[in-house]
């Protein structure tokens, strides 16, 4: 039987290209999204290479969204042995005009949403003893990413001090658990924040590689590190970023 991963934010971008990694590893993918139509196009593409896929509708930032969705993944595919929190949102927001709401968005949506599916998920890989959590945070949650991104940034930093504990807390359980920090990756995230072209000739021009990131760079570290082979790294932060950050 096919070990079992669910990928939140699988319907576009990063979380796509994961859930194809994930795909060619062998596994079953459940992909979770707020978006249905991506989460089904995205399933129809794991089964075109074998496995078995089962899109769902979940918001990750709603507890009760994230126990029926697991709920259906354990019943349709069986338990959850790899967790991937990609789900994301991109937004800048200088701080003085920020509304409260959107600091609470941004925070539900990454740090929430990647809690309640942690909770949701780790039961299963206790039970069996093995498990791979992989968070996606950012370079912003190392660097701060810059003006407008205070919330984005807190909520990713935030992901890696949570990665760091409960890797602590569920190694002796057979459980590694280790974050990503991408750099800028090509991907409808960022293509509709409506940057100029221009913007991206100089990320280019600055990046060491010469090139962006696409989705496939993130979802071969994703995919080495919700492999067998790699129970010896946890509590990690692996930082995609042809180069441009160094620290
Ligand atoms: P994307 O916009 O292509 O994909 C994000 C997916 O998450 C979408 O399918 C969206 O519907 C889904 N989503 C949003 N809110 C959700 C919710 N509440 N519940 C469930 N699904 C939800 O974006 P991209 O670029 O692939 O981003 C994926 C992750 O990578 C995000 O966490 C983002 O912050 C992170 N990241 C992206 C970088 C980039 O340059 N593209 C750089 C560093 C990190």
């Amino acid at each position: 039987m096919a070990k079992v991963a669910v990928v939140t934010g699988g319907g576009s971008g990063i979380g796509r290209a994961t859930c194809l990694a994930l795909a060619r590893a062998g596994r079953d993918v459940a992909v979770l999204d707020v978006n249905a139509g991506g989460a089904e196009e995205t399933a129809a593409k794991v089964r075109a290479l074998g496995p078995r896929a089962l899109p769902l509708t979940v918001d990750v930032s709603s507890a009760d969204s994230v126990a029926t969705g697991v709920a259906r993944v354990r019943k349709e595919l069986g338990p959850v042995a790899i967790l991937v929190n990609v789900a994301g949102i991109g937004e800048f927001a200088p701080l003085m005009q920020m509304a409260e709401a959107q600091w609470d968005r941004m925070l539900g949506v990454h740090l929430k949403g990647t809690f309640h599916m942690t909770r949701a998920c780790v039961p299963d890989m206790i039970e069996a003893a093995w498990g791979r959590i992989v968070n996606v945070a950012s370079v912003a949650g190392l660097n701060g990413g810059g003006p407008g991104l205070s919330h984005y940034a807190a909520a990713k930093a935030g992901i890696i001090g949570f990665t760091r504990a409960i890797a602590q807390e569920f190694g002796p359980m057979g459980i590694t658990v280790n974050a990503i920090a991408p750099g800028l990756i090509d991907t409808p995230m960022i293509r509709t924040a409506g940057a100029p072209d221009e913007l991206y000739a100089a990320v280019v021009k600055r990046t060491p590689v010469r090139r962006l990131g696409q989705p496939e760079d993130i979802a071969v570290a994703v995919a080495f590190l919700a492999s067998d082979d790699a129970g010896f790294t946890t509590g990690q932060v692996l930082s995609p970023n042809g180069g441009v950050h160094t620290s």
